[in-house]
This record gives structure tokens, C-alpha cells and sequence, in this order.
């Protein structure tokens, strides 16, 4: 209600939150993609957005609808999503929710691709994709003043996260287990630990919508 008025502890803010997985073509019909929803992405834009912030939410092909009340701009690769977010800026925060495809296809086909009768396979190659997040952090002019991203690992998880955050140069980790065994990934719960300059908090295992307003909870007393 607050937001609705204009007001809030974010009123005046501009976060850019990415979300969803990204495709990746391999020709006109077929890609590469990965199981991610989107839902932890959209629920914080929600989150966000109830606080009053102006979300620009910059989204892959997600399976969960977008929220109401932000900015939507949709993309299909990693590429595009790094345009969009470059194009969205400039912004008090950015939250990099979404699970970016590491690569992509190099040699992609432009015509659909056809059994040639021998039983020949396709061989596919791969190129790396940009990293936007440490593109975001490691920006000289017109960094936002807060980057979060997330990490997504099946083992050693804080230990990796903690890498993570000092390699590619953000503010905040938000590190989760995605292991198939936890459901995490494409479920309604998520159990993550924040990573800041000061060391690491595990919050316990909730619904992502709760994960999402105690995030931005925490992002709106950094913006303060
Ligand atoms: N990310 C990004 N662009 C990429 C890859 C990742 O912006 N090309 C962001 C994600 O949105 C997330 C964070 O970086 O916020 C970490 O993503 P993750 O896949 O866990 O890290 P990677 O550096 O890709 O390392 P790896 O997958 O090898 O663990
Ligand atoms: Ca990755």
C-alpha cells in the first residue's frame, strides 16, 4: 500500500534485478537451456517493488509469469540479457538472479539442422558467454552502488561462494545449495546464505517469497 502511494524505504530507488535461465541456440528450432524458474528472480522484483523501488527486471524465458509493476524486458540469451542490463542502467542496485548460460553455442546453424541418412552427428562447439555480474561490478564509471549475485552450487557451497565474490567483485553473494537431493532448483522454497565483506549468515530454509522480502529488507537498509 505503501508503494502504492509512492512511498516505501525504496521510493526513488532504481534496482535492476536478471532472472530465469537463458536459451542458447543451436539452430532456428532447438536451443540450450537449464532448469532454472525464475521464481527467486521474480519474487524479489515483487519484494522490490513493494518497497517502493523502480525495477527494471530484465528476464530469460522464465516459467513463472513476471510480476506486475516493474519494467519487463525480455531476452532469450545471455548476450541480450547483458544489452538489456547495460541499457537499464544507471541504477542504485542490481541483483543478478538469473542463471546465465556459461555458454553458448559457437557454431550455431542458421537452417535447421538435418539427420543426413549415415547416422552422422553434429558436432557442437562452445564460447563462452559474458559474465554480467563481474561485467556490473567491475564497471569504473557509473557502478551501481550495490551488485548482488547469487551462486548456485551442488557441493562445498560456501567455500565456492566466497570465491565467487572475490573473483568476480560484488557486494553480496547470495549462495544456495541446488543440489537435486535439497529440490531447490524449480521448487517454492530456498535456504540461502549471505555473503558480504563481513562474513557469511545462513538463514534457514523458507518460502522463496520469504527469501525474497527479508533480501530486500536487507537491500533497502544498505540503499538508506
Ligand atoms: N552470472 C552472470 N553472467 C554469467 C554467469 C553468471 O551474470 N555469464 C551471474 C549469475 O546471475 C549469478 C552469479 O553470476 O548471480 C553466479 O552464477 P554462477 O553460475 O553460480 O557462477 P559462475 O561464475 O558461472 O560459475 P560456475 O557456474 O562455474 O559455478
Ligand atoms: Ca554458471
Amino acid at each position: 500500500i505503501e508503494a502504492a502511494l509512492g512511498g516505501g524505504p525504496l521510493a526513488g530507488k532504481h534496482v535492476i534485478v536478471t532472472s530465469g535461465p537463458t536459451h542458447e541456440p543451436i539452430d532456428p528450432v532447438r536451443y540450450i537451456a537449464n532448469r532454472s524458474s525464475g521464481a527467486q528472480g521474480t519474487a524479489l522484483a515483487a519484494a522490490l517493488r513493494d518497497l517502493g523501488a523502480k525495477v527494471s527486471f530484465v528476464t530469460g524465458p522464465a516459467t513463472v509469469a513476471p510480476p506486475q509493476g516493474v519494467d519487463l524486458i525480455r531476452v532469450e540469451t545471455a548476450r541480450e540479457m547483458l544489452d538489456a542490463v547495460q541499457a537499464a542502467l544507471p541504477a542504485d542496485a542490481a541483483i543478478f538472479a538469473a542463471a546465465v548460460a556459461d555458454w553458448r553455442v559457437a557454431n550455431a546453424a542458421d537452417k535447421k539442422m538435418k539427420k543426413d541418412g549415415t547416422g552422422s552427428l553434429p558436432a557442437l562447439e562452445f564460447a563462452e558467454n559474458p559474465d554480467i555480474l563481474a561485467t556490473v561490478s567491475q564497471m569504473k564509471k557509473g557502478r551501481p552502488g550495490l551488485v548482488v549475485g547469487f551462486a548456485a552450487e551442488t557441493h562445498d557451497v560456501i567455500a565456492h561462494a566466497t570465491a565467487k565474490r572475490a573473483r568476480k567483485g560484488c557486494d553480496w553473494i547470495v549462495a544456495n545449495d541446488v543440489s537435486p537431493a535439497t529440490g531447490i532448483m524449480g521448487g517454492t522454497e530456498n535456504a540461502v546464505t549471505v555473503i558480504d565483506a563481513e562474513g557469511a549468515e545462513s538463514w534457514p530454509r523458507m518460502g522463496k517469497s520469504e527469501v525474497a522480502a527479508r533480501l530486500a529488507q536487507r537491500i533497502a537498509e544498505a540503499l538508506a
